[in-house]
């Protein structure tokens, strides 16, 4: 099958990507999903293994040539990426619309954006640019996903989290902060989708330390995975619609000891 490849433009206009769509449209069968936040890191590598598992998709992110020119020549199934930046929800909402349109629908969607920011000097304007991206711009998205796949009547909504939801941090108190809402969100919107007992599933992924850009400066890592290992654990959950995802898998039992810890003792270990 052939691959779409990006679309090049910047703003979405939404009658020009259908018209490309048009063609890749009607050549699918397989399960599509959608990736915001693949031009690096665990997003580009999700993006490489779901397509060597046969899925069809929808690349989203602001670096749209790095995806065309790095991305999209390592896919072995269709794709079709548009330029996306989640800081403008309204925006971004459309640009889902024309990847789903292309895409002929859309089964699973990884909310995968995410910045991180670790600083001791606390300062306002960093902190709401992190926030805007990875609180609000995840809210925006999950809703339009949940929004969609309920009214398709199924779907599957992947967050990328971290372990670093479960842990305060004096210098990622923002980062840490902003996970531990994606995790919540997540287990609440999974709870109301089985009171209302609808056919949606949602998993959500708590990386440990994986290499990619956003971590290659970091010096005081352990259990590292590269993303290529991140990106088959998290695909193998996705797979079997797991609840929750650890990766790797060995900070399962972190995430257990953690629960168990009362705060007082935890804060006095950090
Ligand atoms: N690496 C780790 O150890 C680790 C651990 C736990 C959790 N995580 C989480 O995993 C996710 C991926 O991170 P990574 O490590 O793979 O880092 P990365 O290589 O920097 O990837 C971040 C991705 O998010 C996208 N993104 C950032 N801001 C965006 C925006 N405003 N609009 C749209 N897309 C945006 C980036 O694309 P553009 O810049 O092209 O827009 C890029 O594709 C993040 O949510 C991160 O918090 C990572």
């Amino acid at each position: 099958m052939p691959n779409a490849g990006c679309l090049r433009y910047r703003k979405i206009p939404v009658t020009s990507g259908l018209e490309i769509g048009a063609e890749l449209n009607s050549e699918l069968t397989t399960s599509k999903a959608v990736i915001i936040g693949a031009s690096s890191g665990i997003g580009a590598a999700l993006a490489v293994e779901l397509s060597r598992r046969g899925y069809a998709l929808g690349l989203a992110a602001r670096r749209i040539e790095m995806m065309e020119r790095e991305l999209v020549p390592k896919l072995s199934s269709p794709s079709c990426c548009t330029f996306m930046d989640v800081m403008d929800i309204e925006a971004s909402i459309t640009a889902l619309h024309v990847l789903i349109r292309q895409l002929g629908g859309i089964d699973l969607l990884v909310i995968n954006a995410g910045i991180s920011g670790s600083s001791p000097v606390m300062e306002r304007e960093s902190t709401e640019n992190l926030i805007k991206i990875n609180v609000l711009g995840f809210a925006g998205m999950l809703h339009e996903g949940y929004r969609i796949f309920q009214r398709q009547g199924h779907g599957h909504i992947v967050g990328i989290s971290s372990i670093a939801s479960l842990l305060p941090h004096p210098n990622g108190s923002a980062y840490n902060a902003s996970k531990a809402f994606v995790s919540n969100y997540l287990d609440s919107i999974r709870l109301r989708i089985r009171r209302r007992g609808e056919n949606i599933s949602v998993t959500d992924v708590l990386p440990g330390y994986v290499l990619t850009p956003m971590t290659e400066e970091n010096k005081r890592m352990f259990w590292v995975a590269d993303a290529e290992k991140a990106a088959r654990q998290i695909s193998d959950d996705i797979i079997k619609r797991r609840a929750v995802s650890y990766v790797t898998r060995r900070w399962r039992l972190i995430a257990w000891l953690l629960s168990l810890m009362p705060r007082g003792i935890l804060n006095r270990i950090l």
